[in-house]
């Protein structure tokens, strides 16, 4: 994948940041800060991003620039063997079920985003909000169809290249997103009663932290900062060698938590000032919304202007989640191909081209979608297994097994399996990082991260109890 590169250092850093900051930050961050009591949830989420999200996402960016690979070969090559080549199939699949369910969602911000513009939340009370939600998320084809434009638009984008596409793109809406969330804040904060929603963001009782939450708070970490999943090691390929790991990172690291925190004060203070619930959970953003907007003086335009932001981001993100499965693939049909010659076979298959890559990927991320979208109309009760239905599955699946285990085993690859000279050498080349500073890493990824990450999950899943 090397003949298409990000051009500058900014580039990369925008681009990385565009599929890092989406739904995770405006649509899950709020309600789950929300549903976790406040200013509790803010704080142990920014010590997980410390302690796991920085290291983590360093060392997938280590892997991408170090082996020049994406998730498929990346680990191959860092330890010329193949021993841990189930690693990158796991990933393959657990992305691709995050790109199903993350395109539904996607969808809904679209056909929310044109509900807001035909003026649909004019006078909206609770039944109608909630029935104008459940009417879209419950009707399988509409749902579908709104994926079906999300994966049109992030596959669009894609097949135009990484360079040209992805990079300038991000660079165009990375800064906007910002200006939009910015006026919002200000909007907000001019209302009465808004300070109630600020001091429920940043007032923590710490009281209230509990090993349940510091589950949530990890899994939200790595989920928004799109670890585990490959598509930091893609990134990572694709870096100038000169590029500073560490600096990117922690660049990428600030800005994520900084729109996610801005949601925050976008969403909170107005939901509180007019008097609803903060604990609304996934609809927060599309059934209190509304009703919030609605009551505000020029609402129909900042609602518009909401759900642009928020379609902004979730498609820059779809986008870079196909993007991950695009070059999957790409490198594991050459790879395939080579394979096959150096053995001297006469009928050697032909690889796959590129946009024969991305073509597969939407087709693949499209029937997720399919299943994701169909499953909460009641017309599907088949996709509804122990009273939790495909999409449900997918989100838990995800988030609280797939994402920790491959977060794990690849710290443990490494942090134990790739040489530490290799570790030592790439590091060396980042201006400003000191002995004491890869020492630390190294004990985080070695020792800290497999640790506790082995002590939540199991925790999680009630084999001990924290
Ligand atoms: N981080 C994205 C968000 O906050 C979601 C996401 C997870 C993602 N993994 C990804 C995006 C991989 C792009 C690539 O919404």
């Amino acid at each position: 994948m090397k003949s298409d590169a990000f051009s500058s250092r900014i580039g990369v850093i925008l681009a990385a940041a565009g599929g890092a900051v989406g739904l995770g930050n405006i649509w899950k961050f709020p309600y789950m800060l929300g549903q976790n009591g406040g200013g509790a949830f803010l704080l142990v989420y920014i010590l997980c991003v410390a302690v796991f999200g920085v290291p983590l996402m360093m060392t997938e960016f280590m892997m991408g620039k170090r082996s020049g690979k994406s998730v498929f070969s990346a680990y191959e090559s860092l330890v010329n063997n193949r021993h841990w080549n189930w690693l990158p199939f796991v990933t393959f699949f657990s992305t691709l079920l995050i790109t199903g369910f993350y395109c539904v969602v996607t969808g809904w911000c679209i056909c929310y985003l044109y509900y807001s513009c035909v003026g649909i939340f004019h006078n909206i009370d609770v039944n109608a909000a909630n029935a104008l939600f459940s009417g879209l998320a419950q009707n399988g084809w509409q749902s579908f169809a709104c994926s079906a434009v999300a994966v049109a638009c992030a596959a669009g984008i894609l097949w135009v290249g990484v360079g040209k596409g992805i990079e300038q793109l991000s660079k165009i809406l990375m800064p906007l997103l910002l200006v939009i969330l910015l006026v919002l804040i200000v909007r907000v904060t001019m209302l009465e009663g808004a300070f109630r929603g600020v001091a429920f963001l940043f007032a923590s009782d710490l009281s209230k932290i509990t090993p349940r939450i510091i589950l949530d708070a990890m899994g939200q970490c790595f989920y928004s900062l799109s670890i585990a999943m490959g598509a930091l090691i893609t990134y990572g390929a694709y870096m100038p060698k000169n590029q500073n790991v560490a600096s990117t990172t922690l660049q990428i690291v600030v800005l994520d938590t900084l729109v996610a925190v801005l949601a925050g004060c976008a969403i909170f203070p107005a939901v509180f000032a007019y008097g609803f619930s903060p604990t609304e959970g996934p609809q927060l953003v599309f059934c209190v919304l509304p009703m919030v907007f609605d009551r505000m003086a020029g609402g129909m335009f900042f609602a518009a202007l909401f759900f642009a932001l928020l379609t902004i981001a979730a498609v820059t993100s779809a986008m870079s989640l196909i993007e991950m499965q695009t070059a999957f693939l790409y490198d594991w049909s050459r790879a395939r191909t080579e394979r096959r010659a150096l053995a001297g076979n006469t009928d050697i298959p032909r690889s796959l081209s590129r946009h024969e890559a991305i073509s597969i990927s939407s087709l693949c991320s499209l029937l997720v979608a399919f299943v994701c979208a169909w499953s909460m109309s009641d017309a599907a009760p088949w996709l509804t297994w122990g009273g939790v239905n495909a999409f449900d599955w997918v989100d838990r699946l995800t988030s609280h097994i797939t994402l920790p285990s491959i977060a794990f085993f690849t710290v443990l690859f490494f942090g134990w399996y790739v040489s530490r000279d290799v570790v030592v050498a790439e590091m060396r080349l980042y201006h400003g990082v000191k002995p004491w500073n890869i020492l630390a890493y190294r004990f985080l990824i070695r020792w800290f991260i497999p640790i506790i990450i082995l002590l939540i999950f199991l925790n999680g899943i009630g084999v001990i109890s924290l």
